[in-house]
């Protein structure tokens, strides 16, 4: 073991050094200091966020893996956030988040970190971290939830509450029908069981190399995540020893691969500004465009909802995520290195598929393309993404009439006005839900479908919004329209009626107009005056320096990194 950060506060006999030992004696053994390394183990457990209340739990099989190798493990409970539960939406506070976790792990004796997370947020929030502080990391993905049955019919988090609140105001289901079906919904502990952004972040993390290989999936209520976690406290006593650190784990190279993972299982749209995100703090050159360069041509495997049937523990049964990736081995860069040292693709060779339903062998995909498409125009300048798999095809080329709503609660407002003039080739424009208008980007871009269409029996329109979208979510929704609406970007002028051009093929997307037209008009009233205005606090600090989509929608001053070393101390 070389010369740890902690020794830093540990070492030597001056009075600096006992104030810092005495206070941590804690009942730890007297060499618990000096030469000992220091691991902190960043905790979102919280009963606020349901996802991640088990982590706790996991949390003491990490400490005994750190105990058993020689280190001493430290509970560090940092901010979570419950995806359901967070107003005004849980993306206003990640970059809070990682900037909270960055500063208390710069702040303290601590040489590695286990990052315990699992819900939305929790996992891209704490990579930012950990990749600005630059210790050894590893992440210890909770898992996802049991599945919950409702008569006989296994139940998707998030992708079946949109999929029953439709058919209720479709008229197909009954309310008091609907209402039951809530106490079967969430049936263990665990982050939702669909291919939604949690199970996303989850395995994109371990594509990363940022997760002890073959871990991530693993169900939340099964024993081999208490294993895996006690292997990854071992694990990290040993990064820390060899100096094992984000910066030389996360490289283009593992984004790239991330790039794939992510196409290959139909992951959530918030992956990407996740990963520019966590990139930009790496100083590693990542773009919307290699999203689609690279992933797009990558085929569909996994069968799981929103694009397919299945659910997570399904994955897990059929194979598990290594025999995802064995099927696109040769589009993976073998350089790319994980947390145990070895390469990635080093532990593709023994992995099965066990049920071809769930994980479709490369020669039978379930699409034969599945990644993200990025679309630009006159209405998207700097590009907004639509994931084709969860579009109905036969509107991926559209052109119909905007039927434009200036905000979420104007959509709520009319969007079942009888008298609404929309029919089924209008285009729902919804905006002021960018990073600067919410604020926050909130999930809202798969607005709902007007009542008298449903009625009708129409299921998919075309919908373009400056928002995010759920990885839960469906239908044919371009998303992350960049720049926003708030921060005087094309969305802010289109106007009702307008007619708009959707070309995914040939990645477009426009408002039919003469260019000297668009630029003789003015934004929307609400656009004009601007929409948040926070006054304090941290959503003041966030409207002001919160980036674009196309940018992962960090902070301005948060991007790159920030490095383990803090100088000065009050004593
Ligand atoms: Fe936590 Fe879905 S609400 S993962």
């Amino acid at each position: 073991m070389g010369e740890l950060r902690s020794s830093q506060w540990y070492s030597g006999n001056d009075r600096n050094a006992y104030i810092h030992r005495a206070w941590m004696r804690r009942g730890t053994p007297e060499d618990s200091f000096e030469g000992k390394p220091q691991i902190a183990i960043a905790n979102t457990a919280s009963d606020l966020t349901p996802c991640n209340a088990h982590l706790d739990e996991v949390a003491q099989h990490v400490k005994m893996g750190i105990w058993e190798a020689g280190g001493v493990p430290l509970n560090m409970p940092v901010v979570s956030l419950g995806e359901t539960q967070v107003r005004p939406t849980a993306m206003l506070w990640r970059n809070m988040s990682a900037m909270a976790t960055e500063e208390m792990l710069r702040a303290n004796p601590v040489d590695g970190v286990v990052l315990l997370g699992g819900c939305d947020k929790t996992i891209p929030a704490l990579l930012m971290a950990a990749a600005s502080v630059g210790i050894p990391a590893v992440v210890v993905p909770g898992g996802p939830m049991a599945t919950g049955t409702f008569r006989g019919q296994a139940l998707g988090c998030g992708t079946d509450v949109w999929r029953l609140s439709e058919e209720v105001r479709g008229g197909e289901l009954s309310n008091r029908d609907f209402m039951k079906s809530e106490s079967s919904m969430i049936r263990s502990r665990g982050h939702c069981n669909t291919m939604g952004t949690a199970s996303t972040m989850a395995l994109v993390a371990e594509a990363l190399g940022m997760v002890l290989p073959g871990l991530a999936g693993t169900p939340a209520v099964d024993s081999n995540l208490l294993s895996g976690s006690h292997e990854t406290g071992r694990l990290i006593v040993e990064m820390v020893a060899q100096g094992r650190t984000p910066q030389e784990l996360l490289t283009r190279e593992s984004f790239l691969n991330a790039i794939v993972a992510l196409a290959a299982i139909g992951g959530s749209t918030n992956a990407v500004v996740h990963l520019l995100a966590i990139a930009g703090r790496l100083g590693v050159e990542l773009s919307i465009d290699d999203f689609d360069r690279v992933g797009s041509s990558v085929p569909l495997l996994v069968n799981l909802q929103p694009s397919g049937r299945y659910l997570m523990d399904d994955l897990h049964r059929a194979g598990g995520f290594l025999s995802v990736l064995r099927e696109v081995k040769d589009l993976l860069h073998p350089e790319a290195l994980t947390v145990t040292g070895e390469p990635l693709v080093s532990y593709l060779d023994d992995a099965r598929i066990w049920d071809e339903e769930v994980i479709r062998p490369r020669g039978n995909p379930l699409l034969p393309e599945a990644g993200i498409a990025i679309l630009r125009g006159n209405l998207a300048p700097g590009g907004a993404l639509i994931k084709p798999a969860a579009a109905s095809p036969h509107l991926l080329e559209h052109r119909g009439p905007a039927v434009v709503f200036d905000s979420i609660e104007d959509m709520h407002a009319r969007i079942d006005d009888p008298d609404l003039d929309v029919d089924e080739n209008s285009v729902l424009i919804l905006r002021g839900c960018g990073p600067k208008g919410y604020p926050g980007m909130p999930e809202v871009s798969n607005m709902p479908l007007p009542k008298k269409l449903l009625a009708k029996g129409v299921r998919d329109m075309v919908r373009i919004c400056d928002g995010r979208m759920s990885g839960t979510a469906y239908g044919t929704v371009v998303l992350h329209v960049t720049p926003e609406a708030a921060a005087g970007g094309p969305l802010a002028i289109v106007r009702t009626g307008d007619m708009i051009r959707l070309d995914v093929v040939n990645r477009t997307l426009d408002i039919e107009a003469e260019p000297k037209e668009l630029a003789g008009r003015r934004p929307s009233d609400a656009a004009a005056e601007g929409y948040a205005k926070p006054v304090r606090g941290w959503e003041r600090l966030y409207v002001d320096h919160v980036l674009q989509a196309d940018t992962g929608v960090d902070l301005d001053f948060l991007t790159g990194a920030s490095g383990p070393e803090v100088s000065r101390e009050s004593h």
